[in-house]
């Protein structure tokens, strides 16, 4: 699915995009940049207008120095100059505190009628303050319809604070008009996944428990967790990234075939996924999780320190995190399924990979390894299946055999710039289209799970262990594997 080139249609409203928290870190990053991409490239309506709003007081000018600055630093000569000025110029900024009522009559003031306009709210704040925003949107008559919001990640820290924060939107906006964006479903290659699987026939035969050994899904980082040290104590690993992209990827691996594209057949599937995960509690937390937290040591930037010297005190918080998952259904009966995911590893990579099983009968004088297919969405985003064939030349003792790579690199269309995940979602999201965004029950199902594994964690005291920065985890990572007789693709 690459992004066509279809206007967002507009019809007889005027267009606005509101972005609360809009000279926050997320912002300038992230979503001004990709805005500004899709101007570029032709995808906003004339009339587009973006209207910043956060606490601070400034001027429009003085708000607009501050987006072009980050459009350069994040784009450089990927910007051209009259794309640059056209989207500066559709900037506005309203100075917004979502505690204070005048807010909302500043805001209406600036985006005109709701009846007028076809508004897209992006509350890129902290969650804790959503509900006083929705109410705000709600008393101006900002949050009717046809108004879509878009919210961001951490939706919560449990299924029940997540019902809080969802409560709280739908009270002004009823969920088709929630876009709950986890950026990994933006990505070029996890969309490819789709690809893959459903407009290759050859695969479908393939991906069952009779042929596939178990999956491996990991999500590696090089990155500590610097400056968001004081967001990251509170969420761990399992809260950050598996709660959310790690179970993502893995509904899109495993789910069945969706009758369409549409929003709801998709998001139907990707919910059965979380529905079938057999649950994990304190029973056997221990031998299907590991978590790791990491230490001093050495990587690409150099002598790193430790996690709890970095925060300055001691922390139960995990940076790693790995488990194995069992999804009990007819397709997947006795597939493991193991996830990793941390940060201050040995390489960044985020893959798929599905080891097949070895060959039932064995012919050859050393057994062939068996099949291994190797999705690679970062930083190299490539297709390989490990097919066996004959070491070439003579032998007196049989046929040799070794495993190649069929490798289908996706790089080859490096011209083309890769995208921020962000552009796709928030054209869908200007657009209406909600396939790609996560439906409010898969949230719970998701946290339904992932509280299990906590509370685990809290009823047998499981503490992180120790990793070494620039290691490829804690000991406690690879025994989870070997317990099963298999080990990392490393
Ligand atoms: C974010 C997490 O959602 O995803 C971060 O909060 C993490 O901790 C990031 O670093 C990883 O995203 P990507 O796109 O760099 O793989």
């Amino acid at each position: 699915m690459s992004v066509s080139q279809v206007s967002v249609s507009q019809g007889t409203r005027k267009p606005v995009f509101v972005l609360i928290g809009g000279t926050g870190d997320l912002a300038l990053r992230m979503l001004y940049p990709s805005l500004v991409m899709l101007d570029q490239d032709g995808f906003l309506p004339h009339d587009f207008r973006v209207i910043g709003c956060a606490r601070e007081k400034l001027t429009r000018e003085a708000f607009a120095e501050r987006v072009a600055g980050a459009l350069d630093l994040r784009l450089g000569s990927a910007l051209h100059a009259a794309a640059r000025e056209r989207f500066l110029a559709r900037l506005d900024y309203v100075v917004f505190d979502a505690n204070d009522a005048a807010s909302g009559t500043r805001l209406k003031a600036a985006t005109g009628e709701p009846q007028d306009i076809d508004l897209v709210v992006f509350m890129a704040t902290t969650p804790s303050i959503y509900k006083p925003i929705c109410e705000t949107l709600n008393a101006t008559g900002l949050s009717s319809a046809p108004a879509r919001v878009i919210i961001e990640k951490p939706l919560g820290r449990s299924l029940e604070s997540s019902k809080v924060i969802n409560d709280a939107v739908a009270v002004a906006f009823d969920e088709s008009r929630v876009f709950r964006i986890d950026h990994y479903l933006g990505k070029e290659t996890v969309q490819n996944l789709i690809a893959l699987r459903f407009a290759n026939a050859i695969f479908e035969p393939l991906w069952n428990n009779t042929v596939i050994d178990h999956v491996q899904i990991t999500v590696a980082e090089t990155i500590g967790v610097g400056e968001r040290l004081s967001y990251y104590d509170d969420y761990g690993a399992i809260r950050d990234m598996l709660q959310n992209h790690m179970l993502q990827l893995l509904c899109l691996f495993a789910m069945e075939p969706p009758s369409s594209l549409d929003p709801d057949a998709l998001r139907d599937e990707k919910l059965k996924v979380l529905r079938s995960l057999k649950a994990i509690n304190k029973t056997n937390v221990q031998e299907l999780t590991a978590r790791g937290q990491y230490g001093a040591g050495k990587n690409n930037e150099g002598e790193t320190k430790g996690y709890e010297a970095e925060k300055g005190s001691p922390s139960n918080t995990e940076t790693f995190v790995a488990m194995q998952l069992e999804i009990a259904n007819w397709r997947w009966h006795g597939v493991p399924f193991y996830l990793r995911t941390g940060k201050r590893l040995d390489r960044r990579c985020t893959e798929i990979i599905v080891q097949f099983k070895k060959t039932p009968h064995q012919i050859f004088p050393s057994p062939p390894p068996a099949n291994r297919l190797v999705i690679s969405l970062q930083p190299d985003e490539e297709i390989s299946l490990r097919l066996i064939n004959k070491t070439p030349g003579l032998t007196q003792d049989g046929m040799h055999l070794r495993g190649l790579p069929l490798s289908l690199s996706l790089q080859e269309d490096a011209h083309v710039r890769r995208r921020i995940a962000y552009e796709r979602l928030l054209l869908d999201a200007l657009k209406g289209n909600r396939t790609l965004f996560v439906r409010r029950d898969e949230v719970e199902a998701a946290w339904k799970f992932v509280d299990g594994i906590i509370e685990g964690w809290q009823a047998t005291g499981m503490k992180p262990e120790t990793y070494v920065t620039g290691s490829h985890g804690p000991k406690s990572g690879d025994d989870l594997v070997k317990r099963s007789g298999r080990c990392w693709h490393e």
